[in-house]
């Protein structure tokens, strides 16, 4: 199948590539390398050394013999680049990664959360677009976040996609409907995620387009089998405040003798899955043929949901590291139920996923000790607050930072950068 990436240089977008490459498709990346340049502007870089798109592409080539093209376009600002791009490619199915996916980089400042919404909204839009204008029976394949539902206290499942509902209007007569639970970001990048959700509504239902939206947890992990093959082909991993997820923190704090920081109680309920079934999961997705309900198809991609404090008493325990809690920097309830259906993913044949408790926490222990020189211990606390606890009155967040650029002004090369991809 002739498969277009965007944002394929990415953490999820690379390894998605090369394992699509390795199953026979033909694959053409689209990024604009902004994720790069955001990174060197914040100084906060990836553990691991990742080589240029250009060097990871060739080794591939040489390793495999299967080619990957790439082009340096902006989707959210490049409307025609993107189109001639599709029209000249042709794909089947079209899975659209590029996005600023850093919840605590949305929050850092009007600029941060303002580039995040228009960025996130846009590139889907233009690529939706560039489907109906070009060839309506393109599969179009979205990573969402799981984190659009928000961290309240929910008691009852949630549905993958739409559920029924019904009650009574204050005439009291019965309704009932069909519609997702409301969504409750927490957080601008969240709330681009929910965003994007009417617009894939919209393409579906206005334009018929075929559409699968991945709810997805936060990823953990780093290579899988084809990052592995070659220093060149490695992925990135983000143990920093702003791109870093939790476990990658966890893991890099314990090992590097300091201890696991957790924010408030811990009892954050959270979604996981490791890297290696992310990508089989999109390869589950791009092969699972049309929708036939005229809805957008909306499927959790999870492996699994844990409290954060297990997930720091299960790394103090293999790295003997101590736990610290800390006050926590975001808005959320600090003790909730998070129920998630899980079983669209079954249903297409893809079943145990890899747990936290699998042996894979070895992998992130072996790229941390190999990586240790290039720990930069002072990117892991916590500067960005928002939320109920942002101290500043004009409800810009509190970003206090030490021995660096200051982060607001850091970020507009970044943007700037994004810009001109
Ligand atoms: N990493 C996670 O834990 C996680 C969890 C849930 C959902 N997701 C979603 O998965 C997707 C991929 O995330 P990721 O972790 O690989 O992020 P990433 O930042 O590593 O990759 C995103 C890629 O998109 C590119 N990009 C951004 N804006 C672009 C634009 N305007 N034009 C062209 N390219 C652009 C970036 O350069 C980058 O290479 C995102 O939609 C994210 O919201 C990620």
């Amino acid at each position: 199948m002739k498969i277009l990436i965007t944002g394929g240089d990415g953490f999820c977008g690379w390894p998605t590539s090369l394992h699509l490459s390795s199953k026979g498709h033909d694959i053409h990346i689209i990024d604009n390398l902004s994720r790069r340049a955001i990174a060197t502007a914040l100084n906060y870089e990836s553990l691991t050394n990742i080589y240029s798109i250009h060097e990871r592409i060739e080794k591939w080539y040489e390793l495999t013999g299967r080619s990957i093209s790439f082009s340096n376009i902006n989707v959210a600002e490049n409307y025609a680049a993107l189109q001639s791009e599709i029209a000249s490619f042709n794909p089947e199915c079209i899975v659209h990664l590029a996005a600023q996916r850093s919840a605590p980089y949305s929050m850092m400042s009007v600029d941060s959360g303002n580039y995040t919404l228009s960025n996130n909204v846009l590139t889907t839009n233009n690529v939706l677009k560039a489907i109906t204008e070009h060839n309506r029976a393109i599969k179009f394949v979205h990573l969402g976040s799981i984190g659009v539902y928000g961290y309240e206290d929910r008691d009852f499942e949630i549905a993958e996609g739409k559920t029924h509902f019904s009650g009574c209007d204050k005439n009291n007569r019965p309704y009932s409907l069909k519609a997702q639970i409301p969504f409750n970001p927490t957080s601008i990048y969240h709330l681009s995620k929910s965003q994007i959700t009417s617009l894939l509504n919209f393409y579906t239902r206005n334009y018929g387009l075929n559409i699968t939206d991945l709810y997805q947890g936060i990823v953990w992990g780093t290579q899988t089998s084809e990052t592995n093959i070659a220093p060149e082909l490695s992925n990135r991993f983000d143990y920093d405040e702003i791109y870093g997820t939790v476990l990658n923190r966890f893991v890099v704090q314990a090992q590097s003798g300091l201890p696991i920081t957790v924010y408030g109680r811990g009892e954050q309920t959270r979604a996981f899955i490791h890297i290696q079934d992310t990508v089989r999961c999109i390869e589950t997705a791009v092969n699972s043929g049309a929708t036939h309900s005229g809805d957008v198809d909306v499927m959790h991609q999870i492996a699994e949901t844990r409290t954060v404090k297990s997930v720091a008493d299960h790394v103090a325990k293999l790295v003997h590291g101590s736990i610290k809690h800390v006050v926590n920097p975001r808005d959320e309830e600090e003790e909730h139920r998070y129920i998630l259906e899980n079983t669209k993913f079954k249903q297409l044949g893809l079943s145990q996923l890899n747990t936290l408790g699998d042996n894979l926490l070895d992998e992130i222990q072996n790229v941390v000790d190999k990586n240790l020189h290039r720990i930069d211990q002072t990117c892991i606390d916590p500067k960005v607050q928002w939320g109920k606890v942002s101290q500043k009155p004009d409800n810009e967040c509190a970003v206090k930072r030490v021995g660096k650029t200051p982060a607001k002004s850091a970020a507009r090369p970044a943007l700037q950068a994004a810009a001109m991809g």
